[in-house]
């Protein structure tokens, strides 16, 4: 990481209440809904979403789901998303802090989503990350993210180099064989953007 958790955690609270209207690019947004729709969740199916932020997949997800359970380092982020679930009526999602390599979770998961949030990580807490998600056994791991699929030229980057990490298409598709998942979709929205869908 480029950061500590605690700048990440601080950078985000700083941004919270105003993250969700600068949320407004089309990579963004076609993400955000191929995740939601990759990630299908049953009835009475629990759902994880790591670095939820302010809760837009968690609660998008919510009405199909059993459960949802948000996670985040950023204290004003989930508050953030705590007041759109109170606002929304959404009873069966929670949300509370838990890291990608510590996630917090004392219930069964069948369904990991994972929108704009693991590129913080380097690849080998990458690697750790999603070995941590596989020993929680959902049956899906859907991950949108920044994730390259061609050189970017310095300057040309739609991340922050300096504070992400994003990995390329090829590393998370090896670190998530590794352990253990079969991927069944990608969908690359740009060569700097793309959704994975992972079973196992
Ligand atoms: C760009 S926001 C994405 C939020 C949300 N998933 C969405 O699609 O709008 C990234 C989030 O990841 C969280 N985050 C960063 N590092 C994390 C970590 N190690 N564990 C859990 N969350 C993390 C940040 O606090 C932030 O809320």
């Amino acid at each position: 990481m480029k950061r500590s958790i605690e700048d990440h955690a601080a950078r985000f609270s700083a941004v919270a209440a105003e993250y969700d209207e600068q949320q407004d690019s089309d990579e963004y947004g076609a993400c955000a809904s191929l995740v939601i729709e990759g990630a299908d969740p049953g009835p009475e199916e629990t759902v994880l979403d790591l670095g939820t932020g302010t809760g837009a997949i968690a609660l998008a997800l919510a009405p199909d789901a059993g459960r949802v359970l948000g996670r985040d380092i950023s204290e004003g982020m989930l508050a953030e998303a705590r007041q759109k679930a109170e606002a929304g009526g959404h009873e069966n999602v929670s949300f509370g802090e838990g890291r990608f390599r510590t996630p917090n979770v004392d219930a069964d998961v069948d369904v990991v989503v994972s929108n704009f949030a693991m590129h913080h990580l380097a690849d080998e807490e990458k690697r750790e990350a999603i070995e941590t998600i596989a020993a929680l056994e959902p049956r899906r791991f859907v991950l949108g993210d920044v994730m390259l699929s061609a050189a970017i030229p310095e300057g040309e980057e739609q991340y922050s180099p300096e504070v992400d990490d994003p990995a390329t298409v090829g590393v998370l598709l090896e670190t998530l064989t590794d352990a253990g998942f079969s991927v069944s979709n990608v969908t690359l929205v740009s060569d700097q953007y793309g959704v994975l869908v992972a079973d196992r």
